[in-house]
């Protein structure tokens, strides 16, 4: 059985429709990249899966259960994490403060909510920020810190919508170091990203989205030689 299985998702927000039965899936230890050109309806997607959006029509199944339509809380606690494509750090709060009020989704006390946090803090290499205000820390710490804040609910599949973008080399680097990482700990991971040299060559799968529509699914290697793919980023 897939760990998510998106059935014929569409979203329509009045005239425009930003999903159009859009179906893929993603196995448990998967890698799975989403990506198209701007507006395809990569996070309207994201938002759908997370609770954030009821789908117009069409089912989401998270280890066969349907999650569509069930708001994100309940996503959440049925393991769906996810981090948002402009970083919402609590600035004033410390890194460590930032990953508790992910914790306490699962764990009221807040001693053992502490401790869960520091051990995503160190998981993603942002331990000496602990007791630091997050406003301290540079977009791309911030953006781990995200990446920090969704796994400490536990989640069985992480969505990352575009914690690549505006990194340098060095820090997609290390971006993909931690993609790396949440996968060997068996979280399927589906990432939203516009770095293709950050996506293509961990992904195990790449689905494509086009103007709401899935236009290519494949290897990186296939999708990258796909006709309409090219014409899709490229033009004609
Ligand atoms: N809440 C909303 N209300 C109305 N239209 C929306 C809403 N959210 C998204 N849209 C529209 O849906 C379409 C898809 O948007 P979406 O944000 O999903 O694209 P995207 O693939 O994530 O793009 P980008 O790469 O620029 O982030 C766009 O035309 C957008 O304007
Ligand atoms: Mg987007």
């Amino acid at each position: 059985m897939k760990l998510l299985e998106v059935k014929q998702v569409s979203k329509r927000f009045g005239g425009l429709v930003a999903n159009q039965d859009v179906s893929f899936g993603v196995d448990t230890g998967q890698v799975v990249g989403l990506i198209g050109p701007n507006g395809a309806g990569k996070t309207t997607m994201f938002n759908c899966v997370a609770g954030y959006f009821a789908p117009t029509s069409g089912s989401i199944l998270l280890g066969g259960r349907d999650i569509a339509g069930l708001p994100p809380e309940a996503c959440a606690r049925a393991g769906v994490a996810r981090t948002f494509q402009i970083a919402r750090t609590f600035t004033s709060m410390t890194a460590c403060e930032n990953v508790m009020t992910a914790a306490m989704l699962l764990q009221h006390n807040v001693a053992k909510a502490r401790k869960t946090a520091m051990d995503w803090l160190v998981f993603a290499g942002l331990e000496r920020f602990a007791d630091r205000p997050a406003a301290s820390m540079t977009i791309s710490e911030q953006r781990r810190l995200a990446v920090a804040r969704a796994l400490a609910t536990q989640p069985r599949i992480l969505l990352m919508d575009e914690v690549m973008a505006g990194l340098n080399p060095s820090e997609v680097r290390e971006a993909v170091d931690v993609v790396l990482k949440i996968r060997d700990k068996g979280i399927a991971c589906l990432i939203v990203e516009h770095v293709l040299e950050g996506i293509m060559p961990i992904a195990d799968k790449i689905v494509v989205l086009d103007r709401g529509v899935k236009i290519a699914e494949g290897t990186p290697q296939q999708v990258s030689n796909d006709a309409a793919v090219i014409t899709a980023y490229l033009g004609d």
